[in-house]
């Protein structure tokens, strides 16, 4: 079952949680925000509670790194409120960043310094107080990199290089910690060991907000996510709330080549099929009775000229989520 509120979906399938929007360690009411005439965010409102993920899912240029700038307080807002455990955030607001730890989509580190460097040059800047050396070694042991700690931050690898970026962010225990596209770039096993660490930090309490546009990340990481594109949430809930919008129908991939577009038009035309996207590959469908509309969908792809060289019938998942709300494939 889905309620609409303010224009967006908010799936209301269960109610399993007992923390509420007042234990919030974040809440964001109405965030607006534009660069001229691009609307980047058009009035975003989430919560995060503690020890919650909540990932904000959605493709390029959806909004997400915006909405967090404004989070993080480094971009003034058009409109719209952030309180951070309760308070709300204005430009003054040292004490409430504090609990913040920001980790940047572009690396903010030095190359020339080693990793245990990069930690302690970041812990004074911080003003960290107490046993220093000792966080250090602690985020270092946390991140993965105690092995190469001594070593030039230039002679990481891509995966080593972005644990370093979120272990600044940790330095000085944050309650909500912000990742923005933390695994873009990473080798699988430094994604892994990224995932499994926010999966920790989650587990010891932490709020985590966590933006991506892998569905894969989102499903396997976040209790809540949000969907956003075009600067507005879509909808939010849990993965299987989520799935509940798009209802019993199924989600076929089909590989090919050939006139995909004119396939596209021609499968928009039959009865059984609610969803059509294109891209390089082939292309993306939701459907009511596969079993029904698979013969019909093959006919009319094979007279507009497609080539099919794969088809894969699956369970909705998030990417049929994305499809179902916008009429557009997360990665085209
Ligand atoms: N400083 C800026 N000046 C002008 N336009 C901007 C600026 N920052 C963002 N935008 C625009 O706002 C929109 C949202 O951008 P944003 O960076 O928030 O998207 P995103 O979801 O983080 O995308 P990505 O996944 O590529 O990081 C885009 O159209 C972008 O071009
Ligand atoms: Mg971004």
């Amino acid at each position: 079952m889905a309620a609409t509120d303010r224009g967006r979906i908010v799936a209301t399938e269960t109610q399993p949680e007992t923390k509420t929007a007042s234990d919030a360690v974040l809440r964001c009411e109405g965030l607006k925000k534009s660069f001229g005439d691009i609307h980047a965010v058009r009035g975003v409102s989430f919560h995060i509670t503690p020890g919650e993920t909540y990932g904000l899912l959605g493709p390029n240029g959806a909004g997400k790194t915006t909405v967090i700038s404004m989070v993080c307080g480094v971009l003034d807002r058009d409109g719209g409120e952030v309180f951070i455990d309760g308070d709300e955030m204005r430009p003054s607001s040292v004490g409430i960043k504090s609990l913040i730890g920001y980790v940047p989509q572009d690396l903010a580190i030095y190359p020339d310094l080693t990793a245990r460097e990069n930690l302690s040059f970041f812990a004074r800047l911080y003003a960290l107080s107490g046993d220093v050396k000792g966080r250090v070694g602690e985020v270092l042991e946390m991140t993965g990199l105690s092995d190469r700690a001594g070593d030039l931050v230039k002679t990481y690898s891509g995966g080593m290089k972005r644990r370093l970026n979120i272990g600044i962010g940790l330095l000085h225990r944050p309650k909500l910690l912000i990742l923005d596209e933390p695994t873009v770039g990473v080798d699988p096993q430094s994604r892994n060991a990224i995932l499994e660490s926010v999966a920790q930090l989650s587990d010891e309490g932490m709020a985590v907000l966590y933006t991506t546009h892998y569905m894969e990340e989102a499903e396997r990481l976040c209790d809540r996510v949000g969907i956003i594109d075009d600067g507005q949430l879509k909808a939010e809930g849990t993965r299987r709330e989520l799935v509940s919008l798009v209802g019993e129908h199924d989600r076929i991939t089909l590989a090919g080549s050939g006139d995909l577009e004119a396939g596209a038009e021609a499968a928009r035309g039959l009865d059984r099929v609610r969803e059509v996207s294109v891209s390089d590959q082939g292309l993306s469908l939701i459907v009511d009775d596969v079993r029904s509309a698979l013969p019909e969908l093959l006919a009319a792809l094979a007279g507009s000229g497609v080539n099919i060289r794969n088809i894969d019938i699956s369970e909705p998942d998030l990417e049929a989520v994305f499809l179902h709300l916008t009429g557009k494939a997360l990665r085209d």
